[in-house]
């Protein structure tokens, strides 16, 4: 999978890491030994955004309740998890439970949760380099995994490696309109005006102010659609679908996901750069 970029300027940026913070273990190998390709610092993403879908469906292709599905993708995140830190990315935000996702049967919330429960208490990234934050609201949430949750957020704060945001019961126009209602009161307060309110002042006020745009997107199970993941900092996001159910990723198809994204040309509205003459 190693791909050598060749063109001036890329020969010495590779992003991909061959040695960690002495403090933390490297994350464990690919099982084959695949190696994270070199993709050039300006071409890398900065964030990498991933609606994890197809649990159900996987199961039922191998007539497997949807529990187990939802079981076997938290293999996949742990393989994503570890390929991110080898390529060398900065932030990775996983679309685990959507505000939406209530609507399922209990039994299937209650498996969902289970799952995130587990992980939570298993932690096994606990001796890698990565900082663990959560997006989304309590609401329903048990109050144990909101615990565990602000726990290992606590826990690897100072970590600096990659940061991994956990989106559970995360919805983007719950996070829109408690930012409105946020603003509201610091406009009631005499805080800010109303009339110059500026995109910078609404991001300032989002619940996770630092979190950066997303440049990639990627969502697999087929679906090609965003149900409701994070509509703000996506606006400009490169988009990339793929047909493989989400307990069937390995660390490659992030690797294969970004190496695209390397090759795609960015506008954000502007003329398209032409070749220098
Ligand atoms: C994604 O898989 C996991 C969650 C939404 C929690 P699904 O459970 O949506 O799987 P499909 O789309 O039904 O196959
Ligand atoms: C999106 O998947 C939510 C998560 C992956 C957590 P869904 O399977 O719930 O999305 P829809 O219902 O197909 O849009
Ligand atoms: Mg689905």
């Amino acid at each position: 999978v190693r791909q050598d970029s060749g063109g001036a300027g890329c020969l010495r940026d590779g992003a991909a890491r061959n040695s960690f913070p002495a403090a933390f273990s490297a994350p464990p190998p690919h099982p084959d030994g695949h190696q994270p390709p070199r993709i050039p610092a300006g071409q890398m993403p900065l964030h990498v955004a991933v609606i994890m879908d197809g649990n159900g469906r996987w199961a039922q292709q191998r007539g497997l309740s949807r529990q187990a599905g939802h079981q076997a993708g938290a293999a996949a995140v742990r393989e994503t998890v570890h390929g991110a830190l080898e390529i060398g990315l900065r932030h990775l935000t996983l679309y685990t439970f959507s505000t939406e996702n209530w609507k399922r049967d209990a039994e299937e919330v209650d498996a969902i949760l289970d799952v995130v429960r587990a992980e939570l208490t298993d932690n096994p990234f606990r001796d890698l380099d990565v900082r663990i934050r959560w997006h989304g609201r309590t609401g329903k949430l048990p109050t144990d995994i909101s615990d565990l949750l602000r726990r290992r957020e606590r826990t690897t704060r100072e970590r600096t490696g990659l940061t991994l945001t956990m989106c559970i019961n995360y919805g983007g126009r719950d996070e829109i309109t408690r930012t409105a209602a946020h603003l509201a009161r610091q406009v009631r307060d005499g805080h800010l005006h109303a009339d110059h309110i500026s995109e910078k002042d609404f991001a300032r006020h989002l619940p996770h102010p630092d979190m950066p745009d997303v440049d990639l997107l990627w969502r697999t199970g087929s679906e090609q659609r965003t149900s409701n993941f994070l509509p703000w900092h996506a606006a400009y996001a490169e988009l990339h679908f793929t047909h493989d159910c989400w307990p069937d990723i390995d660390r490659r198809h992030l690797w294969q996901a970004i190496t695209e994204y390397s090759h795609r040309q960015r506008h954000h509205g502007a003329t398209p750069a032409t070749t220098a003459t």
